[in-house]
């Protein structure tokens, strides 16, 4: 029996990796620890809200108090932190958010984790901590270079993880992952921007000339690895997570169409992504020798299934895209699609 700690699992990934862990540990017990920002959304837990070994609190994980006390009292084994404010978009117009959460969270955590003598934390990180890269691939020494708020934030919070492993031991592992894709993504991301666009008959908006490059993981595969990182990863140790699928934003956009069976007349060139990176690629080479994995799910199969949940789940993400999404989407919008 384990007691596992995961923030921010009402979000995308945070909620696959807990339907995914009550399904290959039914000893474990869940706890789930989650502000419900705009990105957090209860109808992602439905079908597991009510299993006895699952719980939810909702709280900030800046909120040291309420943090002390959950610790106290529940003497967690391990602790996932996936809590972040993750849009790049939204870190441009509005960074506040990201700097206390994605920094100032991971601090909270990572003291009440030094207090109570948890057994291990992963820090559930991103590639785009090390900036943009024209060719090769990063690996887990590459130097931090980010280029956006939201990147600056998971590169500081990688940092103080790093810091409290070497100062004062705390049993903390980093990974570094490539672009998650798969259910339950909220519709402001690429992928399930593009498709629900699509599905509502609209246009997909391509920033600059489409020819970023992206590396692509899908749920499952990520969950997978996060697995073998938390029971069998070294302490203090830095993972990379990829799949060496990399694709080109537009080539992507092109399998959709294909996929949703439309025409290319529902490509809209906008105006760039300031301080858009141009390509992220990483290198998994000691994920895979050191603690065997790889890969399930081809990126074409990744998609078709992502694909076919949205068109499967419409009230799920239309509730979604109403309300303040409008708004946002508007503000994001509006000044790029006239000029
Ligand atoms: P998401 O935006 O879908 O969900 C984030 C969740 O965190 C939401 O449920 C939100 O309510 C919660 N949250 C935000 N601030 C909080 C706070 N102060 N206290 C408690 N909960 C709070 O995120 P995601 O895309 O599932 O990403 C999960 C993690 O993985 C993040 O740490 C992100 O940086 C990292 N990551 C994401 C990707 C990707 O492609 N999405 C890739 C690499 C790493
Ligand atoms: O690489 C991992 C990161 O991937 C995570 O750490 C972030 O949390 C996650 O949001 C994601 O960041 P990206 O910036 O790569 O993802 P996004 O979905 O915002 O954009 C993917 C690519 O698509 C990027 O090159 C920008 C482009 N794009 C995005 C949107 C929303 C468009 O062309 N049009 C759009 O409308």
């Amino acid at each position: 029996m384990k007691k596992i700690l995961i923030t921010g699992g009402a979000g995308f990934m945070g909620s696959n990796m807990i339907r995914y862990l009550l399904r290959q540990y039914p000893e474990y017990c869940i706890v789930n620890v989650d502000k419900l920002t705009y990105a957090g959304n209860l109808n992602n837990l439905k079908d597991i809200a009510d299993d006895p070994r699952y719980r939810f609190y909702q709280a900030d994980i800046i909120d040291s108090k309420f943090i002390d006390d959950l610790f106290h009292r529940e003497q967690f084994d391990y602790v996932l932190n996936y809590a972040a404010e993750t849009h790049v978009d939204r870190s441009i117009m509005d960074p506040d958010a990201f700097l206390y959460t994605d920094i100032i969270g991971t601090f909270t955590l990572l003291e009440a984790v030094k207090k109570y003598g948890v057994e291990r934390m992963v820090q559930i990180s991103t590639d785009e901590v090390f900036g943009s890269t024209l060719d090769g691939a990063f690996t887990e020494v590459s130097p931090f270079q980010p280029n956006s708020p939201y990147s600056a934030s998971k590169a500081g919070a990688d940092h103080l993880c790093r810091a409290y492993f070497v100062t004062y031991q705390v049993p903390v592992i980093m990974t570094h992952s490539c672009n998650f894709y798969g259910p339950y993504q909220y519709p402001e991301k690429f992928l399930p921007l593009f498709i629900t666009n699509l599905l509502e008959d609209k246009k997909v908006p391509i920033y600059g000339d489409g020819k970023y490059v992206r590396e692509w993981i899908y749920t499952e595969d990520h969950c997978r690895a996060i697995d073998l990182v938390l029971h069998q990863g070294r302490v203090g140790e830095v993972y990379n997570i990829g799949t060496g699928y990399r694709q080109e934003n537009l080539s992507v956009t092109k399998l959709l169409l294909e996929l949703l069976d439309k025409d290319q007349s529902y490509i809209e060139f906008i105006k760039d992504r300031p301080g858009h990176d141009r390509r992220y690629a990483i290198d998994a080479t000691k994920l895979r020798n050191e603690l065997g994995w790889v890969p399930m799910f081809s990126f074409e199969q990744g998609l078709e299934a992502k694909v076919r949940w949205y068109q499967q789940n419409t009230s799920w993400w239309k509730e979604l895209k109403s309300g303040a999404y409008e708004a946002y989407y508007r503000q994001q919008y509006h000044e790029r699609l006239s000029s």
